[in-house]
């Protein structure tokens, strides 16, 4: 049987994945498939390896952008129940690769559980927070993470823990396909602060950036030592805009998608934004998003 019969169930054809994702542009997937168990998702990988059918994985879509001719093979996501299951024991949380990092937040802070407030208001899933080290100025998301469950591009399921699992600044050692479930670490907390901590961030991210719009969170990762958005600001960009794209008002590093933007005003809002950026201040801005 070939996979598009086997999995005839879970595959979507010529899905769109602009509405999947944030800045809502962008072509369909060829296939999007939506694995309902551990057992299910190992057999799809085992069977695309061997008909050497690409896959990707979507979390979130809050750090993606896809081309407008869309991505061929199959677009994996970890939406079942089986995936996003998150439980509490004692300062340790386990939770699914496909769970939100938002819901891990509240079930931290309503156990009265300290170190991830920094992180609220991040759109992100626990596969996608840790595959790049979700984080904010103080606190990233790796710093709690002890424990990682993958699955390879094969099928291949392991622990990566101790020396095996590191994290760098939006990134970390775990390049296998996904995750498929963490266990977080962290410390109790008096739960009154935690609320306040909480509350405190997310107004501060509400003033500072566009939350209220189709955006990607930061475009760019920070150059070492210097701000993305400061440098952006400084080269005059704010407010650049082509097409449906623009540079926010709000926060440099954010660009936000009007109704009628494709990919493309964006791809080109990127280019004109790194090589005026280079000109200004001979900094070559790297990408944070993923572009598929
Ligand atoms: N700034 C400007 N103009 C702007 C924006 C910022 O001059 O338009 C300057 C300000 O002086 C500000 C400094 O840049 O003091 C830093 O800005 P901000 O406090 O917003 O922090 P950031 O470094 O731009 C980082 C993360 C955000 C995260 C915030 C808050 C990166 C690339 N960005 O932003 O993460 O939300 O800290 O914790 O690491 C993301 O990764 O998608 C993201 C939004």
């Amino acid at each position: 049987m070939s996979f598009t019969e086997q999995f005839a169930d879970i595959i979507k054809f010529d899905e769109p994945l602009a509405p999947l994702t944030w800045l809502k542009v962008g072509g369909p997937a060829q296939m999007l498939v939506e694995p309902q168990s551990e057992e299910q998702l190992i057999d799809v990988l085992k069977t695309a390896d061997a008909e050497e059918i690409p896959v990707r994985v979507l979390g979130s879509g809050a750090n993606v952008l896809v081309r407008q001719e869309g991505v061929s093979g199959i677009v994996l996501r970890l939406n079942a129940d089986a995936f996003q299951r998150v439980e509490v024991n004692g300062t340790t949380i386990r939770a699914g690769g496909g769970a939100q990092l938002s819901h891990v937040i509240t079930e931290a802070v309503g156990a009265g559980l300290t170190g991830l407030e920094e992180l609220v208001g991040i759109p992100s899933t626990i596969g996608g927070a840790i595959k790049g080290n979700a984080g904010g100025k103080h606190t990233d998301f790796g710093e709690y993470v002890t424990s990682v469950d993958v699955l390879t591009v094969q099928g291949q399921k392991f622990t990566r823990t101790g020396d095996e699992l590191s994290f760098e600044y939006r990134g970390s050692s775990v390049n296998e396909l996904l995750v498929l479930s963490a266990e977080i670490e962290l410390k109790e907390g008096d739960p009154e602060e935690i609320a306040d901590r909480v509350k405190t961030t997310w107004i501060t991210k509400r003033t500072g950036q566009p939350l209220s719009f189709q955006s990607a969170g930061c475009i760019f990762k920070n150059p070492r030592g210097m701000r993305a958005g400061e440098l952006i600001d400084q080269a005059g960009l704010k407010g650049t805009k082509l097409g449906e794209a623009e540079v926010s008002e709000r926060h440099a590093n954010f660009i936000v998608t009007h109704e009628g933007a494709t990919a493309k005003d964006v791809l080109n809002l990127i280019d004109v934004i790194k090589s005026r950026v280079f000109e200004v201040h001979d900094v070559e801005l790297e990408l944070e998003i993923k572009i598929w």
